[in-house]
This record gives structure tokens, sequence and C-alpha cells, in this order.
């Protein structure tokens, strides 16, 4: 029986500063989780639908210089908004264990830390968009600000330049998304797991396991 306030399945999301390794991390941990006979769907932020994919392109295309802090900040939700009504809530009522790439902390560190948009904005919205769809775990893979910027920079010069609008911001920008970041996992520590990212893929990926096993 579905139940929208307590979902039976479980809603887990990736959160850390570009080049971190989460996705890597994402798409390995559903695997093993597959493996473990557990129903998986995995999702992004923004995108994770059609409707959504079309909004990512505007929020990450760097030809957009002229869209608003609020323009972005309302972007998001509405990808996020379409994403929970698709995707989201009907696999976790369906007892699927949900991966999502980045969530609501996103918004927070990065248009609340980054651009200096109101945090009770950000939970305003949130309430609207994702009609109290919260995750009960998120594994925040910390990198400090030096491997960000050199990871992220490889993958642009491998993959292009299509995606880099945010990565383009300054170095502060980023220290204030990681600090934000390390800010919100110390105020909810029983949500939040926190694992070194420098370490290798394998290494990570077996953290993460160890973390996760008993939440899932
Ligand atoms: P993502 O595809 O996860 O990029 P990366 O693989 O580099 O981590 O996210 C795209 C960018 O969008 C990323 O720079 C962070 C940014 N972003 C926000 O600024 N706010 C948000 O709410 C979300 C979900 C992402």
């Amino acid at each position: 029986m579905s139940n929208p306030v307590a979902p039976s399945g479980h809603f887990l999301t990736f959160e850390g500063m570009d080049g971190c390794g989460k996705t890597t991390q994402l798409r390995l941990l559903a695997h093993h989780l597959r493996e473990q006979g557990r129903n998986v769907v995995e999702t992004v932020e923004p995108g994770g639908t059609e409707i959504g994919r079309q909004i990512r392109r505007i929020l990450l295309d760097p030809a957009n210089t002229a869209i608003q802090p609020r323009t972005e900040l309302l972007l998001y939700f509405a990808s996020r908004a379409q994403n929970v009504d698709e995707v989201i809530r009907p696999a976790l009522d369906a007892g699927s264990v949900v991966l999502c790439d980045r969530f609501t902390d996103s918004t927070l560190v990065y248009q609340g830390c980054g651009r200096g948009l109101d945090a009770a904005v950000v939970h305003d919205l949130d309430r609207i968009a994702c009609q109290g769809l919260r995750p009960a775990t998120t594994v925040l893979i910390d990198i400090d600000l030096e491997t960000s910027l050199s990871r992220a920079k490889r993958r642009n010069e491998r993959y292009g330049q299509s995606e880099s609008r945010i990565d383009d911001e300054s170095a502060a920008f980023h220290e204030s998304v990681r600090k934000g970041y390390l800010a919100l996992a110390t105020s909810e520590p029983a949500r939040f797991v926190v694992i070194d990212g420098r370490a290798s893929v394998g290494d990570v990926a077996n953290k993460i396991r160890e973390a996760v096993q008993n939440r899932v």
C-alpha cells in the first residue's frame, strides 16, 4: 500500500563539490545493492525526467550568463518537483531504494551559501516542490577545493564545456560551497555520512557500502 507520509523504500542522496566522484560512486552503490537483491532507482538533479533534462540544459549552459539568481533557484526546484512526482515518490512507494545525485542540500549550499540567497527561501521552496519528502540518508563525499577544481578542469578538457556554467565560478564560491556542506553535515549528523573523497575509487566505494549497510 502506498503511504505518502512514510515511504516504504529508502531515499538516499549523494552530495559533494564538483569533481568529488559522487556520480561514479552512486553507480557503484546501485550495482552493489542490486547484487544484494534490492530494487534500485537512480536519478539526478537537475534532470532525472524528460522535463528535468530540458531544464538542466538551460541551467548549465555557459552561454546563459543572463540568468538571475532567483531564476536559477526556481529552475532547480522546477526540475526537482517533476523528479519527485514522476520518479522518486512512486519508486519509494513501490519499496525501491532511490539513489539521487544531488538534491535540496545542493540548492542550500550552491544558491544559499554560494550565491547568498536566504536559506529560509530555499526551505520554503523545498516545501512546495518536494511536499515534505526528505532524504533518509545523505552521503557527502568531501574533497578539498584544489582537488575539486583540478578534477573539474580535467573533465571539462575531456568532455567539453557544455555544462561548465557553475564550475566556472570563483574559488571563493566553491570554498563557501564546501563550508556549507560541512556545516549541514554537522547540523544533521543522523542523516549525513561524510566520506573523504580523496582516496581511490575502490576505497571510497567500500567506505560508502559500510556506512549505508544498515540503513537501506
Ligand atoms: P552535477 O551534474 O552534479 O555536476 P558535477 O558532476 O560537476 O558535480 O551538477 C551540476 C551543477 O549544478 C553543479 O555545479 C552543482 C549545480 N547545482 C546547483 O547549483 N544547485 C542545485 O540545486 C543542484 C541540484 C545543482
